[in-house]
Parts: structure tokens; sequence; C-alpha cells
């Protein structure tokens, strides 16, 4: 599992890297840009401007969302990522942070319409994320919504056939959930699988 030095030194090859795997169609990156396109179809299709998004990199979804007008606030412990990503979106509110810790202070008192974050969850194990869940939907405006993409699987009987399969891609380090071991911790979530290894956690107010 990279810490924040490592993804300051992944950043400039990051957007090469995940194009390289989802062509392949390979694991971790199958179905990136469809996860992407679905949860950006789905802000797109509801009320209210305000979206904030967790660990949002060179900001490859959020700069959509920021072109189309939206208020878009971020979070992200990488220096480097926090870099790129301002060069693309000079306006939006970037805040250098680690969700590890919870959301920082000067969002305590913020509400969101919607909240994202893709292919940066799977650092925490489920109870964090559960934790994490908890404290976002505290944050979530009524009628909005939590959407979660990621590599994520339905069942951890599919978590382990994608290990076997991905042989010495796959990366023990990462804390990738699985719908039905999740919800357990969050009731109520929903999921939407995009491919063999990727899918969307859904949370309502
Ligand atoms: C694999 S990238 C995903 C970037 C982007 N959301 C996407 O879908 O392409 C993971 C991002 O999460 C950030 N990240 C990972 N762990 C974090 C943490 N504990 N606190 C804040 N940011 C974190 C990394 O710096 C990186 O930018």
């Amino acid at each position: 599992m990279l810490d924040e030095r490592g993804f300051d030194l992944w950043a400039d090859a990051y957007d090469q890297t995940v194009a390289a795997s989802e062509q392949e169609g390979t694991y971790p990156f199958a179905g990136y840009r469809e996860l992407l396109d679905t949860i950006y179809r789905r802000i797109r299709g509801k009320t209210g401007k305000r979206v904030l998004d967790i660990g949002f990199g060179t900001g490859t979804l959020t700069k959509r969302l920021y072109d189309d007008g939206m208020a878009v606030t971020g979070i992200d412990f990488s220096a480097e990522m926090l870099r790129i990503a301002r060069e693309r979106m000079p306006h939006a509110r970037l805040i250098q942070a680690d969700f590890s810790q919870g959301l920082p202070d000067v969002l305590a008192h913020e509400e969101f319409d919607h909240i994202v974050s893709t292919y940066a969850l799977h650092h925490l194990d489920d109870m964090r994320k559960a934790a994490l869940i908890r404290e976002l939907r505290e944050h979530l405006a009524s009628g909005g919504e939590i959407l979660l993409g990621d590599v994520a699987f339905a069942t951890a009987e599919e978590r382990e056939r994608c290990r076997a399969e991905s042989g010495e891609r796959w990366d023990d380090g990462e804390l990738y959930a699985a719908a039905e071991e999740l919800e357990k911790l969050v009731p109520g979530l929903a999921f939407q699988k995009i491919s063999f290894c990727a899918g969307i956690f859904i949370i309502h107010t």
C-alpha cells in the first residue's frame, strides 16, 4: 500500500498507468472509465452542485464535474497529486489531508449534495471504511448520495477468484471490499458491479 510519498512519485505517470491497465482489461483498473462515467452520469442526473471527492488524485472525475460548473471540494494527502489537480481545476477547493483521520476540521460544518471517492478507500479496512462512511453521511445534504467506486466485489468469493486469476499482479497490501461483508457494517448499502474487479457502493442519507 502506497503512502503519500509513494503517490507523489506515481503522480506524473498515474493517468498512463491507469489507461494501460484499463485497455488491457486487467486488474486493477478494468472498468475504470465506465466506473467514472457511471458516477458522473448519476451525479448529473440529480440536483445539487456541491461535490466532495475523497482522494481525487489527478482529478479525472472531478475535472468533468468542475467543467460543468459544480462546486468541487476535494481532499488528498499527496502534494504532487494536488499540484496536478490544481493545474486542471484552479478554482476548486483542494485540501491536503489524510482521510484515514476522518474529514479535516475545515470541513466540520460543510454539507454536500454528492460525496464521491474512486480507487482510494481500499487503503482502509472495513471497520475504518464504515467509520468514514458514517462521518460522510453526517455531511450529506438531504436527498444526497455517497458514491464509492473502487476495486470491489459483490462477494468474498469473487474477490478470491480475481486474486487467483491476477497472479503476481494482485496487491496483497490493498483492502478491497466485498459488498456482502461491508453491508453488515453499513446497513442499506447498495452495490453496482461494473467489471470483474470494479464496482460502486451507493449510500443514501
Ligand atoms: C489510486 S489514486 C485514485 C485517484 C482518483 N480518485 C482516480 O479515480 O483516478 C488514490 C488517491 O487517493 C489518495 N489517498 C490514498 N490514501 C489517502 C489518504 N489516507 N488520505 C488522503 N488521500 C489518500 C492518493 O494520494 C491518490 O491520489
